[in-house]
């Protein structure tokens, strides 16, 4: 029987080789992320927001940190597969929420929005597989230098996520703008040879793991082609059965065009990308919607300049307000047409990958592989 190589980070071992990628607010919670686990793939919970109703300062922290463990636990119980959990540099309680990951033993703890350059000290000698997210091979470079010269460590893996993914985007405004079809596989290929070049150095291998706008196996087969190792997807699991994201939300992205498909300027203080409704146009007309901070999330937010709160508006799209919440998602949302279970999808997606990879040294058969 033919199968994809497996993605092997440090002693994990993730077949199909595919993670689902974090998405705040609680949409990958863990009914999606044990869902995912349970067929074999990694399920990253997002640490972001997991909070109930207004608190600051040392109660938001312990609240978070509590909401993290629950998830985490939960996840545990539903699943014995691969849990991880992302943590953004841009939150107020990163050190916090990471130190929490870290003592729940969680599998990896992938982290963005921001270089984690911090993250080897927090999880120093707990086994974690470490995992940063980039989006160049400049910042892959930089990640690696300074946890080899700092930490005497390098990443277990490296997520390069693109500008036509879901959320919050490590690029200015021109370069979303500017970003084609084939920038992932080119930014992939230069941060492979960054991954090349510190293995020569160390001997460790880093698989390059790519993220952003991949929506069927053909995309899939077409990264694996150029080197990448394994691919993060989060988009294509709101549309499941096992997301949390309410259905009004859901069939928002059911029923969007691809002119839908919006970029919003976030407090977070990077572009956002996410679906056409009231917020997203009032936002993007330059007007300033009133706020309340619950909660100082986000070490980028000055909420008397932002015109929204991004916090607030995820939370409001968790609870089913589908026109004033934020409903962050991929460019190729809009080709999603139903939703369906998660086990469908994943073996949907190994398939068309299968079909795409027609060249044999790619293909393994899973006697070989087990
Ligand atoms: C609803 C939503 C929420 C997200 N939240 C986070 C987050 O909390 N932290 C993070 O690092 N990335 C976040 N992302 C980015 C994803 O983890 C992922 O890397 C990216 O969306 C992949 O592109 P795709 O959605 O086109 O598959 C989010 C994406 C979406 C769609």
């Amino acid at each position: 029987m033919i199968a994809l190589p497996p993605l092997q980070i440090g002693h994990l071992r993730i077949d199909p080789p595919f993670i689902l990628g974090g998405m705040g607010v609680r949409s990958s919670d863990h009914k999606l992320v044990s869902a995912v686990a349970n067929c074999g793939m990694a399920g990253t919970i997002a640490s972001v927001g997991l909070v109930r109703g207004e608190c600051r300062g040392r109660a938001y922290i312990e609240e978070s940190n509590a909401g993290l463990v629950e998830e985490i636990r939960l996840s545990r119980k539903l699943s014995n597969g691969i849990i991880g959990v992302n943590v953004m540099v841009a939150l107020t309680n990163y050190d916090e929420l990471v130190k929490t990951a870290v003592a729940e033993k969680v599998d990896y703890i992938t982290s963005g929005a921001g270089l984690p350059l911090g993250l080897p000290a927090l999880a120093k000698g707990s086994g974690v597989c470490l995992i940063p997210i980039v989006s160049s091979a400049r910042a892959a470079e930089i990640v690696c230098n300074r946890w080899l010269n700092r930490d005497d460590c390098l990443p277990d893996a490296i997520i390069v996520e693109g500008a036509l993914a879901g959320g919050h985007l490590g690029f200015n405004m021109e370069e979303v703008t500017g970003w084609g079809e084939c920038t992932l596989q080119q930014v992939c290929s230069d941060v492979i040879k960054v991954a090349q070049k510190f293995e020569q150095k160390t001997g460790k291998h880093i698989p390059v793991i790519a993220a952003g706008g991949i929506f069927d196996g053909s995309d899939i087969a077409r990264l694996f082609k150029i080197g990448v190792e394994g691919v993060q997807m989060a988009t294509r699991f709101l549309a499941t059965n096992e997301c949390s994201l309410p259905d009004s939300c859901k069939q928002v992205i059911i029923d969007s065009k691809q002119e839908d498909m919006m970029i919003v300027k976030s407090p977070v203080g990077m572009p956002g990308r996410a679906v056409r409704n009231n917020l997203v146009e009032s936002v993007n007309r330059g007007e300033k919607l009133p706020i309340r901070c619950p909660y100082h999330c986000l070490r980028t937010c000055n909420p008397s300049e932002a015109s929204f709160c991004i916090a607030a508006a995820l939370v409001s799209a968790h609870e089913g307000d589908h026109e004033n919440g934020l409903i962050m998602a991929g460019r190729n949302a809009y080709r999603i047409s139903e939703v369906v279970p998660v086990r469908q999808l994943v073996d949907e997606l190994v398939s068309e990958a299968l079909i795409g990879l027609s060249e044999r040294q790619v293909l393994v058969s899973a006697n070989e592989s087990s």
